[in-house]
């Protein structure tokens, strides 16, 4: 079996960082071309290209707001001047938002996570598919999490958004089916990145989450990235419309291993 993505044209949103850093080496690796969009420290962008050019891949980096349509369409025309196009998309690029309740959260802080993660993806996909569908091929793929499923206190904006990216990635399953393209998602748990610093460094927080999870331990950007190629290949033709989650177990309840 080759798992290969030789000569597809990608685009990762928040490909400069964290999991998308992972995803945006893994795709170079399995022979895509990448557009690595990032908003900020364009120096870790940079040092991405530098890499990748060394190791004869292919990238290029676009700095883009995707919570902006107009800079989303801006970027997506420099795609298709230097590519043609897109045949691989991967909505990576999110936020968790100011940690409050529900009943004491400012609007403007909810409204932005819901902009960045749901819109963004939104106006990325819109952008992709306008190419993919007319070319009848392509994959869109959207990053959600764990808490697509699992309530998390604090964090409504961010949960919502994820439940609703969810649910995005089923509806251009359906509409892209009769033209060959596919949707899927990809939950990740607990993984070690930048987001989620705070809670990992510290022991007694890193504990906490190692509770929640069967496997004990937080997962890595790489071993997201790793499933990221393979449902982004032919090797995953037959599967659409699904979110995988990659978490180590946190989703099978490890409450129960005890009592119930
Ligand atoms: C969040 C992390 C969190 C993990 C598990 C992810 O979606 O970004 O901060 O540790 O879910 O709760």
């Amino acid at each position: 079996m080759q798992i290969t993505l030789e000569g597809k044209r990608a685009l990762v949103t928040g490909g400069n960082t964290g999991i998308g850093r992972a995803i945006t080496r893994s795709l170079v690796e399995a022979g895509a071309k990448v557009a690595i969009n990032y908003l900020t420290h364009p120096e870790t962008a940079s040092m991405l290209l530098d890499e990748t050019t060394e190791r004869g891949g292919t990238a290029i980096s676009i700095q883009a707001d995707v919570s902006d349509p107009t800079s989303v369409a801006a970027m997506f025309r420099k795609l298709d001047e230097t590519w043609g196009g897109i045949d691989l998309l991967v909505n990576n690029a999110g936020i968790d938002g100011v940690r409050s309740a529900t009943w004491e959260s400012e609007v403007a802080d909810w409204r932005k996570v819901l902009e960045v993660n749901l819109f963004g993806a939104y106006y990325c996909a819109r952008e992709a598919l306008r190419r993919m569908v007319p070319q009848k091929g392509g994959v869109v793929m959207n990053i959600t999490s764990v808490h697509e499923e699992i309530a998390w206190s604090g964090y409504s904006a961010y949960t919502a958004s994820k439940a609703a990216l969810g649910m995005l990635t089923k509806n251009i399953a359906q509409e892209g089916a009769p033209y060959g393209i596919r949707a899927v998602a990809v939950a990740p748990g607990a993984v070690e990145s930048d987001i989620n610093r705070s809670v990992w460094s510290d022991p007694k927080g890193k504990q906490d989450l190692l509770d929640k999870i069967p496997l004990r331990r937080l997962g890595s950007p790489e071993e997201i990235a790793s499933l990221v190629v393979v449902l982004l290949s032919d090797q995953a033709s037959y599967l659409t419309g699904r979110t995988v989650y990659i978490d180590g177990g946190m989703t099978d309840f490890p409450d129960f291993t005890h009592g119930g």
